[in-house]
């Protein structure tokens, strides 16, 4: 049988996994010496970790090709999927706010307005839920640009330390939820390969 597959977002919240990881008992030098691999085996253990953006991570997990997955609840709130969310990981803390220039009033006027944001299901769901329409722009990055290019009156982003909200003259005018990494296992996997899945589980949480 092949090795159990963990995917684990790139970047922000790789770090984080592979301390957690190590304090879990488990050899992570191929990761932190991987060049630019992007299946790694964990020491001796019938493991791989496996270097994914944050999106994939959920497909790859979806599909089963990997059992396990490491990624933010931003993008699990924007893109779904049917997995178990079985842990809250604590690190890769921020939240999903409303943010627009200082002097913008989202509540005034007739006029829909028009909200950036790199999450159009998420801003969909939080402006239903408001019973306010509005118009979405779709940006890949740096969704702070579009107020202040006058394309957006607001943005949904993802706000960590504030501070590139602050050097861009906006602020938060609203938080939509709070965020952190999660651990999610795929369905078939969760039944299918139980104990080995509840060995690295139980290991992880025993951290936390
Ligand atoms: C995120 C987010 C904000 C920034 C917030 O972008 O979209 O731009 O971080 O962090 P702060 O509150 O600590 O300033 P990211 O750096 O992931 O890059 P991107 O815009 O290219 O997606």
């Amino acid at each position: 049988m092949r090795p159990i597959r963990i995917a684990l977002t790139k970047g922000r919240l790789e770090k984080n996994t592979v301390a957690l990881l190590e304090k879990a008992g488990y050899d992570c030098e191929s990761v932190k010496s991987k060049g630019r691999k992007l299946i790694l085996p964990l020491g001796n253990e019938n493991i791989e970790i496996v270097l994914a953006k944050a999106a994939d991570v959920i497909t790859y997990v979806e599909h089963g090709v990997c059992d396990i997955g490491v990624v933010g609840k931003d993008t699990i709130l924007e893109y779904g999927g049917t997995f178990y969310e079985i842990l809250d990981l604590g690190f890769g803390q921020c939240k999903f706010a409303l943010a627009a220039k200082k002097d913008t009033d989202l509540y005034a006027g007739f006029e829909n307005k028009v909200i950036a944001t790199k999450y159009p299901n998420v801003t969909k769901h939080f402006f239903d839920k408001k019973g306010m329409d509005i118009g979405i722009v779709k940006i890949e990055g740096s969704v702070e640009l579009a107020p202040l290019l006058e394309l957006a009156d607001a943005i949904v982003d993802i706000v960590e330390t504030g501070s590139t909200l602050r050097e861009n003259g906006l602020e938060v005018k609203e938080d939509v939820c709070t965020i952190s990494a999660r651990m999610i296992i795929n369905t078939a996997s969760m039944k299918l390969r139980k104990d080995e899945i509840d060995a690295f589980v139980k290991r992880v949480e025993e951290q936390l």
